[in-house]
């Protein structure tokens, strides 16, 4: 009885564990940028992904321009600082300048 109890703990912990980890993976597929930020930056209602990466050559540059410079219609976006800072490493932007 008892073995049984804890077999069915492992069981429910493994599936449980495994659902964790397929979601973070399913999170990271669904890539931020295109789902919050894409609709509007296309390159015609406002710069694309490539124009940004162009213009801000660091992610603090990148998030800096979105939390000062961001259309009012970013406003939502701008009390999350992480949020901006994965989405600059999203579209390629470096953390540092690079050194060539
Ligand atoms: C509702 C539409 C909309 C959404 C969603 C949106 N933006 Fe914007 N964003 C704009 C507009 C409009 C501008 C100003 C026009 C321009 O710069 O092309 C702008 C400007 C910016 C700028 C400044 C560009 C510059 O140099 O002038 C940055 C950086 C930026 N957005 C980043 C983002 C990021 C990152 C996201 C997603 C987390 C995002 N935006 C989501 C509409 C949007």
């Amino acid at each position: 009885m008892r073995m049984r109890i804890v077999f069915a703990a492992a069981f429910l912990l493994c599936s449980f564990g495994a659902s964790i980890l397929s979601d973070g993976h399913a999170a990271e597929r669904t890539k931020l940028w295109s789902k919050m930020c894409a609709s509007c930056h296309d390159g015609t209602t406002a710069i694309d992904e490539e124009g940004l990466r162009d213009r801000y050559p660091t992610v603090d540059d990148f998030t800096a321009a979105v939390l000062k410079k961001g259309n009012p219609c970013m406003n939502i976006l701008k009390n999350d600082k992480k949020l901006i800072r994965k989405i600059a490493n999203e579209i390629g932007i470096p953390a540092t300048e690079d050194k060539k």
